[in-house]
């Protein structure tokens, strides 16, 4: 691979950059909500920081070994049968899917943006009916702004690695850190703030389902960009000396206080002003914009702020689904980063505009399949059984096919010998039973 590699603070911030996205801002919180607060927060924290610090070392280890696409690295690593393993290196179309659908949500945040400097609603119902005239039937203004973040993502993809991602990433990051640290302080001096943090942090055993536990597992993959060849892509360009072992625990530490610093934001604000934690997409844009209303001046500023940071937060998640395929398309069929850029943005592009129509009413029948929309049924599919199942790939092609001499060289020296014992029995028995246990939950072929 010629292209140019990561500085290693770079590889940080674009890793994290990645990491921390919609899945930390919106997801997090309003899953927490419908799980029961604090014990779902409990049990979420011990799967990220377990399970994620071990597969995000599984990964980053690929990357280092291997220093190609996804798909190569695969085929190259594989003790045996390099050519059927090579096929699991194609879950790197998966991020590039998600992607899709990804965009017209920041497309939303970019619009809410928008109002936020003109005029907030004044209440939740007038919330509500902003939200789903947007989403059913202002398909112009949904177009205009998926357009402009694939506008966005391309021009960064096309500059590469060093120029385009670790650029961006070391401007929007630190910039997300101070937007999300001033919005923290003002939440702090808020009272309903021991309120959020009770909720957060008050474990209540009975509401604690197994249904909660497989559901962690699940949002830590996806919190963490695992399972999709990214990690994976991004380790590829990581600086020769880095530390693989203590750049997954910054990683994983980094975006599980996105999380819960999100989470104590929002529920904050909510609980002030006496609103409920709402499901899905109304947590962030129905039930935030009616309460920020109601801090007055404060509020709009509150609200600019806000959507500017999970603005940040999903370009930066954006640019990272991007990179494999396109690493993949140079690589192996040596094309130009420019045409490589150029066929999956549109790729995103139009799929992402079929998802946009199948919200909207006057097309949502056509493209209804049984219950859900494609939208719901594209992040369904990926988000909640191909990111699990990439995740499996991953772990049984480290446990089982890579070569246990070469991995226990680079581990030994960065963990001492019991841990890679432990990080072993982990990766080939634990993982993938857990990960197993989320598919036949989420597809209901048998729920926890
Ligand atoms: N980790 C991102 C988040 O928490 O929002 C989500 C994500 C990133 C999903 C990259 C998929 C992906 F390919
Ligand atoms: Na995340």
């Amino acid at each position: 691979m010629k292209t140019a590699r990561f500085s290693r603070i770079g590889f940080i911030l674009a890793a994290v950059g990645s990491a921390v996205g919609l899945g930390n801002i919106w997801k997090f919180p309003y899953v927490t909500g419908e799980y029961g607060g604090g014990a779902f927060v409990l049990v979420y924290l011990i799967t990220a920081l377990f399970i994620g610090i071990f597969v995000l070392i599984a990964e980053l280890l690929i990357g280092k070994m291997g220093q190609s696409d996804a798909v190569s690295m695969f085929e190259n690593l594989a003790t045996k049968h390099g050519k059927i393993w090579k096929l699991a290196g194609f879950i790197v179309v998966l991020p590039l899917i998600i992607l899709s659908y990804y965009s017209v949500v920041i497309g939303w945040i970019f619009h809410y943006i928008v109002i936020s400097f003109n005029n907030l609603p004044t209440t939740v119902k007038e919330s509500t009916d902003n939200f789903l005239t947007l989403l059913t039937a202002d398909y112009q203004t949904q177009l205009f702004y998926h357009t402009v973040v694939f506008v966005i993502v391309t021009a960064i993809i096309l500059k590469g690695i060093k120029d385009g991602i670790e650029k961006i990433n070391k401007i929007l990051m630190p910039l997300l850190g101070v937007i999300l640290g001033i919005l923290f302080i003002y939440s702090i001096n808020i009272d309903s703030f021991s309120n959020a943090v009770h909720f957060m942090f008050d474990p209540d055993f009975s509401k604690l389902s197994s249904t909660a536990i497989v559901v962690a597992i699940g949002q830590a993959f996806y919190t963490l960009s695992l399972g999709m060849g990214i990690i994976i892509t991004y380790a590829a360009s990581l600086p020769k000396q880095s530390n693989i072992v203590k750049s997954s625990m910054i990683i994983a530490v980094i975006d599980t206080v996105v999380a819960i610093v999100a989470g104590l934001i929002i529920f904050t604000l909510l609980f002030d002003k006496g609103a409920e934690s709402t499901k899905g997409a109304g947590l962030v844009f129905i039930s935030l914009p009616s309460v920020f209303y109601e801090f007055g001046n404060a509020g709009q500023f509150l609200s600019i702020l806000f959507f500017v940071a999970i603005a940040f937060a999903g370009l930066t998640s954006a640019i990272s689904m991007m990179e494999p395929t396109v690493l993949y398309l140079i690589e192996r069929f040596k094309m130009t980063r420019t045409k490589a850029a150029m066929i999956c943005s549109l790729f995103f592009y139009l799929l992402g505009i079929v998802t946009l129509f199948s919200n909207v009413n006057e097309y949502s029948e056509m493209l209804k399949v049984g219950e859900k929309s494609f939208f719901d049924w594209v992040d369904f599919v990926c988000s909640t059984i191909l990111v699990p199942f990439g995740g499996i790939l991953v772990v049984v092609f480290v446990g089982y096919f890579m070569d246990k001499e070469k991995i226990n060289e680079e581990l030994i020296p960065l963990m001492g010998k019991t841990f890679v014992k432990i990080w072993f029995f982990m990766v080939r028995y634990i993982i993938p039973v857990a990960l197993v246990a989320v598919i036949l939950n989420e597809t209901g072929i048998f729920k926890f």
